[in-house]
């Protein structure tokens, strides 16, 4: 479903930069801060559970988490050209009929989608300004564990996401990064009923595991 965020992201992530993310992930496997994301779910001891990745990009959370954690996954994705690299990766590995995937924002389309034992963002809040919205519909779908990874609060961060922001702007593309907040998005997600048992950081990512203590 075609959306202004679509638009923006779909000329962020382009066919070129899935293609080339898809090539390195066969390769190398997953990045460091996807297998922290992964570490922490398969903590959990869960077999057969069902997955919501929002902002999935190229799917390697689901391609992973498909051969052990979960039975079956839905994918949201505002950039058609990773859901397009995602499925075909998918169906590469034969798990096409239990992955559900959809191009939308996802704030957009909440509403109409089941919850799920698992809701994963791996570097999505980052890019979507209102982490407020994209939050509470995350948790909202979460009936168990809700993980996702973002960039830290750092002094050389903030000085490198607005030289990305200054030359985003200089070339006419909408497209930004954000540095939220952590004690926000934290304080948001234990409004809904979760609590932080994990956070892992890395150079520049941090990935927080929640699990819900209240139904
Ligand atoms: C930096 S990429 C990360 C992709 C993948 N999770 C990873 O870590 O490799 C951000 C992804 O989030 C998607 N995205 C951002 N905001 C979104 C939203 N509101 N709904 C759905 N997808 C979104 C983009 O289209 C893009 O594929």
């Amino acid at each position: 479903m075609p959306c202004n965020c679509c638009e923006i992201t779909d000329s962020a992530f382009s066919e070129a930069e899935a293609k080339t993310e898809l090539r390195n992930y066969r390769k190398r496997g997953p990045v460091n801060q996807t297998k922290l994301i992964l570490k922490a779910i398969r903590s959990l001891n869960l077999r057969d559970a069902e997955l919501l990745d929002i902002g999935g990009g190229i799917g390697v959370i689901h391609h992973e988490l498909l051969e052990d954690v979960a039975d079956r996954a839905t994918h949201v994705d505002a950039s058609s050209a990773y859901l397009k690299e995602a499925k075909a990766e998918a169906a590469r590995r034969g798990h096409e009929g239990r992955v559900r995937f959809i191009h939308a924002d996802f704030t957009e389309v909440a509403s109409d989608l089941p919850k799920a034992d698992v809701v994963t963002l791996d570097r999505v809040v980052c890019c979507y300004p209102d982490f407020h919205r994209l939050l509470k519909a995350a948790a909202d779908h979460s009936r168990g564990a809700l993980a996702l990874t973002y960039p830290r609060e750092t002094w050389y961060l903030r000085i490198g996401l607005r030289i990305v922001n200054f030359f985003q702007r200089l070339r006419r593309d909408p497209f930004r990064v954000f540095l939220h907040p952590v004690a926000e998005m934290d304080s948001l997600l234990k409004r809904e009923g979760f609590e932080r048992v994990s956070l892992r950081r890395l150079f520049v990512w941090e990935m927080a595991l929640y699990k819900r203590t209240v139904l």
